[in-house]
């Protein structure tokens, strides 16, 4: 088994690159893409159990529209084109974040992780819409909901991430 378990990555300067190489932010995201899949072939290679890929943050609600619609559409073709082959791969995907979007990507998000629910090998952790603050309070609000001592314990089973390891590394792009 490879030392490092669980590898987290913060996706960074995709916006900057695609400026200065290609005179495009999206540009950038495109590449930024072909990246996240070098990087999944390496992580599967090294037997690394857990990729945590911080895509995008509550905090990326901020950016034009222009980018955050491209952005989406290509998760959305990401999804379409990706997941057929992520599952004969054995890898689970799943979605860390609150899933508040279109229609259509809900949809998608939950087939490709119903699809991957039982994969064994390497798990993808996808955060998309995601905050470390609101993970802890939609948490917190489950636990006071159903009545629950507030315990780290409890709150634990509560979060997005929980029975996901730490990470052992946290890269930022
Ligand atoms: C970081 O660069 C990249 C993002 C915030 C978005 C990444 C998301 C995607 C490519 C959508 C699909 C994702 C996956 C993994 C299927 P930046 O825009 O923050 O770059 P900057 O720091 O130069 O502005």
């Amino acid at each position: 088994m490879n030392p490092l378990n669980h590898v987290a990555i913060i996706m960074d300067g995709n916006g900057r690159w695609g400026l200065k190489n290609k005179k495009s932010r999206n540009e950038g995201h495109k590449e930024g893409l072909k990246t996240v899949e070098q990087i999944i072939k390496e992580t599967i290679k090294h037997k690394i159990k857990y990729l945590t890929l911080y895509a995008f943050s509550t905090e990326n609600w901020k950016r034009p529209k222009n980018e955050i619609d491209y952005l989406f559409k290509l998760l959305e073709n990401f999804l379409i084109n990706k997941i057929t082959d992520l599952n004969k791969q054995n890898i689970k995907l799943k979605i860390i974040g609150e899933k508040k979007f279109s229609k259509k990507l809900n949809n998608l998000i939950n087939i490709s992780e119903k699809k991957t629910y039982k994969n064994s090998g390497l798990q993808i952790n996808l955060a998309l819409n995601y905050g470390s603050k609101k993970e802890i309070l939609s948490a917190l609000k489950k636990l006071i909901k159903k009545n629950q001592t507030i315990s780290e314990q409890n709150l634990e089973k509560y979060l997005d991430t929980s029975g996901i390891p730490e990470p052992d590394i946290l890269i930022r792009t």
